[in-house]
């Protein structure tokens, strides 16, 4: 008879017990946070196996730790990839990728929007060390066809995308790029592997924002890399110890840790109150654009019914009298918080323009889809008939 032990078990159930036996050690229920720096070899001979990679085990917290090691255990099964690797922030985990990676003389293909920081570390760093960046359109996979050559090592990008919402069809550009032997990069911060999971597409890597939903508490920064366990070992040994040192700490992992245990009770959620909030906007006469994946108007609403679970937590919208009026609504704003970041308890609302996509020059924006009067605004877990009170009360004050 089939025991759970040998069953699949479902998503939440996993993300509360995967990697971790409560009755092992001192039968603590919840995992223990280990409070290390380093570790004790029991001869000379084991430590130097251990730098030898000959014996497993522990040797210093940049390169490895029990609470950090079941984060990355439990965030690998839920993404559907080998192996995972945790780093002290998103920029930590694609910068750690990235370095190794990439070499003097490769291109990277990415799509137009991304992440104002995101963009910064290609276009600003990267660049700057002989690699090619190129940005394309890769809503459309034949740019990408006709573009891709024996220099690209990497396609990276976000889907949705960070502010304006466009998606990608992971399966397309995957296999465009594993035609021409180029490793596919996917940005999962705004899905989060319940909402999608862009491996079972055929993304070779996944990074993430862990600030974001899979802490679920802005109290904290992390990021992850989920992938095949010998690239990530070659991550954590040389982009992550030697290049960046941007490692996540013990507490913090227990938090994502915790924070994973209602991942898919707090996405629910946030899809929830964006739907709500997002017919809502599209039916005023203020707005006039609405950009939500949940929307039948949605230009690529078939492709997110295909790709995600659910539409996600994120909404971005224009107003009549543009980047005015998204800043007078954003300071009409009574209940929901003007702040960066997203994926948090709190609904939050923000101007990319002026705030997490500033890194672009204005005329960048324009050429990378980035309209100057975008709101965005990531839904929360609060009451949806509040969320409703107060968009509604911030519409009329700028009516
Ligand atoms: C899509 C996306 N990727 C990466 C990052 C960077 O993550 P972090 O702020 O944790 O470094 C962010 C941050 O806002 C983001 O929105």
């Amino acid at each position: 008879m089939a025991t759970t032990k040998d069953t699949k078990l479902g998503f939440t159930t996993r993300a509360i017990h995967h990697g971790y036996d409560p009755y092992a050690g001192h039968g603590s229920l919840t995992p223990p946070i280990y409070m290390s720096s380093t570790y004790t070899f029991a001869t000379t001979e084991s430590g130097q196996k251990r730098f030898a990679g000959e014996e497993e085990g522990y040797i210093y917290a940049r390169v490895g730790n029990p609470t950090t090691a079941l984060l990355e255990q439990r965030l690998a099964e839920l993404e559907g990839a080998e192996a995972g690797l945790v780093t002290a922030s998103g920029m930590g985990a694609t910068s750690a990728l990235l370095w190794t990676l990439l070499k003097p003389g490769d291109e990277i293909i990415t799509d137009k929007t991304l992440y104002g920081c995101t963009y910064a570390f290609f276009n600003h760093g990267l660049h700057k060390f002989g690699v090619t960046i190129t940005h394309l359109d890769l809503t459309d996979p034949t740019q990408l066809a006709q573009a891709i050559s024996a220099k690209t090592r990497v396609v990276f990008f976000e889907s949705p995308a960070n502010p304006n919402m466009r998606l990608v069809d992971i399966a397309a550009i995957a296999e465009i790029a594993h035609q021409h032997h180029a490793l596919v990069v996917v940005d999962n911060t705004y899905c989060t592997p319940y909402l999608q999971r862009p491996i079972e597409f055929g993304a070779d890597f996944v990074v993430h924002s862990a600030t974001k939903y899979l802490g679920g508490h802005g109290d904290l920064l992390a990021g992850a890399i989920l992938g095949p366990k010998a690239a990530l070992t070659e991550v954590r040994f040389y982009g992550l110890k030697d290049m960046t040192g941007a490692v996540l700490s013990a507490q913090d992992a227990f938090l994502i840790l915790r924070g994973l245990k209602t991942l898919a009770l707090r996405m629910d959620r946030h899809c929830a109150n964006a739907l709500t909030l997002a017919q809502l906007l599209e039916a005023h006469p203020q707005v006039t654009a609405c950009y939500y994946p949940g929307l039948p108007s949605f230009a690529q609403y078939t492709l997110a019914q295909r790709q995600m679970a659910q539409p996600g937590g994120i909404i971005a919208f224009e107003l009549k009298g543009g980047m005015e009026a998204g800043r007078r609504f954003l300071d009409a704003l009574q209940l929901i918080t003007r702040a960066v970041s997203l994926g948090d308890t709190e609904s939050l609302a923000q101007h990319p323009a002026s705030m997490t996509h500033s890194v672009y020059r204005p005329e960048e924006r324009a050429a990378h889809l980035i309209s100057e009067g975008l709101v965005r605004l990531s839904a929360g877990l609060e009451d949806p008939e509040d969320l409703i009170a107060d968009v509604t009360q911030a519409l009329a004050a700028i009516s």
